[in-house]
């Protein structure tokens, strides 16, 4: 009898490690890298963690600026079944983490010597009460222009540096009969373009608006005019381009239909898909206006305390924040490296820029979170920032009460 108990114990035991060995061998990933050139991009993640032994279970949500997924997350956590591992930006990390939702990387994060290679501008995000929760992937940039180089040169060729440049340059772009801007009718893409047109009337401006939310300046005169610009934009449109998906708009670009895209960085890794090489077939400028200056957003994965062992978790972490990794992922995904060691020799002409104006911005101080992607202000703030600026490109209200409506709504998501 009892060794029959011993014997029953030991195998419990075996199967219960086993299921724990299968749990460390697998991570959930929710993310919603979905385009192209973005799930390319996956591969060179769910390849390296499954060459460590990590099988990947994929958890996609489509919808750029990832609204859709966070709407997804919030309802797997309610429900108690959160992934292992969740791509997030900026404050949505936060929230989680001052919900007490997320696990500690503190001991993959000294062990490697995060606190040394991480800009302090991510950390920002990466850490919560000192604490790692979260393992930075990329940088992102969202204001760039990037536009088709054959359509550029039959517009004169200069790539514009001023607005009135720009202006001239969608002119002679349509006056050659293509679309202009290629643009998707979503929140989250205007406000992008939103990013670049508040940036362009100065970093003060900036830093007043979206980082510090004064209602003076989300409401003043400077405002007017940005909603101007807005809607001088809107015009160099085509009609469908209501509810486009922001990957279909850079094909436009990069087939010539459309003179350019004015996005973050993603959209590079759009053309490199396509087999497009910068200078050649495509070209990349800063939002003219903004050039020495970057609204960034970083894609860190945020890991959730699913109350096991979190050694997959960790391992992930680790992957994620190996520099040959962060060099390989970020050539494809368009984005630069999350680590300030990471060499520049893989990465192309864009690439090499981005890298620098990141370095550059950063000391001068001209380095600012992106609010159409969650780096400026909460969740709440940017949504009601998205709802303001999109009915007004859509053309549900003039400047002047843009301006206002934006002050306002501010003030209550506050
Ligand atoms: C951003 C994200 C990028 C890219 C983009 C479009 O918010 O940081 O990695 O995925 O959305 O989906």
């Amino acid at each position: 009898m009892k060794r029959a108990f011993g014997l029953m114990a030991t195998s419990a035991l075996v199967a219960m490690s086993f299921a724990a060995n299968v749990q460390a061998q697998n991570v959930e990933v929710l993310h919603w890298w979905t385009s192209g050139g973005e799930a390319a991009a996956l591969n060179v993640l769910k390849q390296d963690l499954e060459s460590k032994g990590i099988s990947w279970q994929d958890m996609p949500v489509a919808g750029g600026g990832g609204e859709a997924a966070m709407t997804v997350l919030r309802a797997r956590v309610t429900a108690g079944n959160a992934p292992t591992a969740v791509q997030m930006l900026g404050f949505d990390i936060q929230d989680w983490a001052n919900e007490g939702a997320l696990g500690n990387l503190n001991d993959v994060a000294a062990a490697e010597g995060w606190d040394d290679v991480v800009p302090g501008a991510l950390q920002n995000f990466s850490k919560n009460g000192g604490n790692w929760v979260a393992a930075p992937v990329n940088v992102h940039s969202t204001n760039w222009v990037w536009i088709n180089k054959a359509a550029l040169d039959a517009a004169g060729g200069k790539a514009p540096t001023t607005w009135d440049e720009l202006v001239a340059v969608m002119d002679a772009m349509k006056a050659n009969g293509i679309t202009p801007l290629g643009h998707g009718g979503q929140a989250w893409q205007e406000a992008t373009i939103f990013d670049a047109v508040v940036l362009s009337m100065g970093n003060d401006f900036y830093q007043a608006s979206m980082i510090d939310l004064d209602p003076d300046a989300l409401g003043g005169d400077t405002m007017v005019e940005v909603f101007d610009r807005m809607a001088k934009l809107r015009s160099y449109v085509d009609d469908n381009f209501s509810g486009r998906d922001w990957n279909l708009a850079s094909a436009m670009v990069i087939n010539g239909e459309a003179g350019m895209q004015m996005m973050g960085d993603w959209a590079k890794g759009e053309f490199l898909k396509a087999g497009q090489v910068a200078e050649e077939d495509f070209v990349c400028i800063r939002f003219p206006g903004t050039q020495g200056s970057v609204t960034f957003n970083s894609d860190q994965f945020a890991m959730f305390d699913v109350g096991m062992d979190n050694d997959s978790q960790k391992q992930m972490a680790s992957s994620v924040m190996n520099p040959t990794f962060q060099s390989a992922f970020n050539v494809v995904k368009g984005s630069v490296p999350a680590r300030t060691d990471v060499p520049n020799d893989d990465f192309g002409y864009c690439g090499k820029k981005g890298m620098a104006d990141l370095a550059e911005a950063n000391a001068n101080g001209s380095l600012f979170g992106s609010m159409a992607h969650g780096h400026a202000a909460p969740a709440s703030v940017k949504n009601a920032v998205y709802d303001v600026v999109t009915a007004h490109f859509n053309g549900e209200m003039s400047s002047e009460e843009a301006a206002e409506e934006l002050a306002a709504a501010v003030a209550d998501a506050m």
